[in-house]
């Protein structure tokens, strides 16, 4: 059975997966680039990066994902949905390489890119956005990208099946928090951390057997 899966989603301390206000300028707002620093010295991220502890758990990302789910501000800064040429932050060649479903109040036509990503702008539960993205990805998993809204909306659906959650020592103080209204959530899940001499904590929540 394909799985629902998180990779590399990282948090503050305080629990902030984004700083404030985000922006064109500042897609992080004014965390800046401190949430992923850990991940942009790797070799999954950068040819000549680090091999070790936090290179292992990012090149977790990418095998096995059949279609991503993301949310709308995710896929761009306030506004983009006035602009109908915004296209994404990543260029003609996005990261995804698989259909990837944009939830959004602002639908528009499916986007294709170059490199196999196309992608498809929805509004719809979860649950449904689950579905559509499990037909789209065939036998293969379906990764939920982010950010903290999309992910706390699935998890609160209790629609994840693994989340690796990287815990960096930052305290942001402001932002968009994950851990608003679950409560208790790790009860579902085995948890395991595995503290790396960059400083970050991988801390990867498998869900129990029934
Ligand atoms: N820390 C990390 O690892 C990580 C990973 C990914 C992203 N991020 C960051 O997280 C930030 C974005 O997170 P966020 O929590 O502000 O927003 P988000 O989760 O990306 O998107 C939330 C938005 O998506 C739309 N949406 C969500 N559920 C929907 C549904 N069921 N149906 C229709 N539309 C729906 C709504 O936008 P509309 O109503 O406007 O359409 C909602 O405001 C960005 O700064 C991004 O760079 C961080």
């Amino acid at each position: 059975m394909p799985l629902t899966r998180i990779h590399n989603f990282s948090i503050s301390l305080d629990g902030f997966a984004t700083g404030e206000p985000q922006s064109a300028e500042a897609p992080f707002g004014h965390a800046g680039q401190r949430l992923h620093q850990w991940m942009m010295a790797t070799r999954y991220w950068a040819a000549d990066g680090t091999t070790g502890v936090d290179d292992a758990f990012a090149e977790r990302h990418t095998p096995g994902i059949g279609a991503e789910i993301m949310g709308a501000n995710k896929f761009g800064p306030p506004g983009w949905h006035d602009d109908p040429d915004w296209k994404g932050w990543w260029g003609p060649n996005p990261p995804f390489h698989t259909p990837t479903f944009v939830l959004t109040h602002h639908a528009r036509p499916p986007l294709e890119m170059e490199g196999g990503t196309t992608f498809h702008f929805l509004e719809a539960t979860p649950a449904e956005a689950l579905a559509t993205a499990r037909e789209a990805a065939g036998d293969q998993d379906v990764r939920i990208g982010g950010g903290p809204t999309v992910v706390r909306d699935f998890l609160a659906a209790g629609l994840v099946d693994h989340m690796h959650l990287v815990q960096v020592p930052i305290v942001l103080g402001r932002g968009v928090r994950l851990w608003d209204g679950l409560e208790a959530v790790e009860q579902a899940f085995d948890v395991e951390a595995v503290s790396s001499p960059s400083a970050v904590t991988h801390l990867t929540f498998t869900r129990k057997a029934p």
